[in-house]
């Protein structure tokens, strides 16, 4: 198959929730938002805001309201800087969930590449009410009423590496049309769904760091 530094990376990119206090520098964080800033979007509307969330108070604040949607919310607020990803809905609004979405992922890739963990924390809210933590993350950050928060993303140097499964290429793939199967791949065994009280548990794993602290 063929392989290369960009496929290298897509593969080995995990979602790292817990952080150890080494910094992350102005310089890494800029290069992750170019990244994101180059990401593709709807009639290349680039409806984003990012906002760097990195002073102690508002990281606990965003690790208080993370707990209600994810276990990780202790080790994803040690992370020492946050990236609130936020799109204006008035600039794109058939696609802004995607264009937020593709940027948010654009991120990771790029944290990966700089040998940073990252994660994702669903904070996008369908049906978003004055309760949701989508609400609450906004007014923490004071976006204005038209921006929606479609994730979280925290970034630091990884405290622990882990691993993850896919369903195989095959069972996911079609040629020219959807053809049903009746069997499911006898390789995969489904994760738990992500309901994070499942989910966080299977991600702690054994450390495994290389010397310079960065993920192995
Ligand atoms: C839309 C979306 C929402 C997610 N929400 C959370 C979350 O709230 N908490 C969390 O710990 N991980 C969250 N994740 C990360 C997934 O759990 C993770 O990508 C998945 O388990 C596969 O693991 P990997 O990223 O290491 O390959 C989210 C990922 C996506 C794309």
């Amino acid at each position: 198959m063929i392989d290369n530094a960009v496929l290298r990376g897509i593969r080995q990119r995990r979602s790292i929730r817990n952080f150890t206090s080494d910094p992350v520098t102005d310089e890494q964080v800029e290069a992750i938002l170019e990244a994101a800033r180059w990401a593709p979007s709807g009639l290349n509307s680039q409806p984003w805001e990012f906002i760097v969330v990195r002073d102690p108070a508002l990281r606990a604040g965003l690790g208080s309201i993370l707990k209600r949607v994810t276990f990780a919310w202790g080790g994803m607020a040690a992370a020492p800087a946050s990236i609130v990803v936020a799109v204006d809905q008035t600039r794109d609004p058939d696609h802004f969930v995607e264009d937020g979405a593709v940027a948010a992922q654009n991120m990771c890739l790029a944290a990966q590449s700089l040998g940073l963990g990252s994660a994702w924390a669903g904070v996008y809210a369908p049906r978003k009410t004055r309760n949701s933590v989508e609400t609450a993350v906004s007014a923490l950050v004071g976006l204005p009423p038209t921006c929606r928060v479609i994730a979280v993303v925290p970034v630091g140097v990884g405290r622990h590496s882990t691993t993850a499964t896919r369903r195989s290429l095959a069972e996911m793939t079609h040629l020219d049309r959807y053809t049903a199967r009746r069997q499911p791949d006898p390789e995969w065994s489904p994760e738990p769904p992500s309901d994070d009280a499942r989910e966080f548990p299977m991600i702690v794993k054994s450390p495994s760091l290389t010397e310079s602290g960065r993920i192995a």
